[in-house]
C-alpha cells in the first residue's frame, strides 16, 4: 500500500446501534482510538475489494449466506440461480437455523469470474443476509 502521509477529516452519520457495536469492538481490540479503528476498517475494506477484482482462471471457493425463509418467493429464486451455475457447484448445504433463517453453502470449482457473479446474484436478492465469499487457487 502506498505511504499514507496528510490526514483529511471527514464528518460520517451513522446509525448509533452500528456505531456503539463498533466502538466495542474496536475497545476489545485495544483501539487507542476511534479514528484508527475506523481506518483499519477501510483498508481492509479496499483490500477485499481489490482482491475480488483481481482474482481470475480457475478457482474453488464457497458462498455461504442467511436467508429468511418466510420472504415470499425467495427459496425458488435461490433455487433458480443456482441451477443456472450447475457447471460449477459441487455441493450445496441447508441448515434449518431458527423458525426465520435458514443457512446455506455452496461449495463451487470453476471461472472466478462466474463465482463472483453467483455471489452477487445471491447477494442482490430480497431477504438474504450475510453473504461470504470465500475463494482459493488449487495450484498455489
Ligand atoms: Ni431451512
Amino acid at each position: 500500500m502506498e505511504e499514507e502521509k496528510e490526514l483529511t477529516r471527514i464528518g460520517v452519520s451513522l446509525p448509533s446501534n452500528l456505531l456503539n457495536k463498533f466502538d466495542s469492538i474496536i475497545r476489545g481490540r485495544g483501539y487507542s482510538s476511534r479514528s484508527e479503528g475506523i481506518r483499519d476498517a477501510i483498508r481492509a475494506y479496499i483490500i477485499e475489494y481489490e482482491w475480488m477484482e483481481r482474482e481470475s482462471g480457475e478457482e474453488i471457493g464457497t458462498i455461504t449466506y442467511l436467508y429468511d425463509h418466510s420472504q415470499r418467493g425467495l427459496g425458488d429464486q435461490l433455487t433458480e440461480v443456482q441451477h443456472q451455475y450447475l457447471n460449477m457447484i459441487k455441493t450445496s448445504t441447508h441448515i434449518h437455523l431458527d423458525e426465520e433463517n435458514c443457512f446455506e453453502v455452496i461449495v463451487m470449482k470453476g471461472d472466478a469470474k462466474q463465482i463472483k457473479e453467483l455471489a452477487g446474484r445471491i447477494m442482490s436478492l430480497k431477504g438474504v443476509k450475510h453473504v461470504k465469499l470465500t475463494t482459493t487457487h488449487g495450484g498455489i
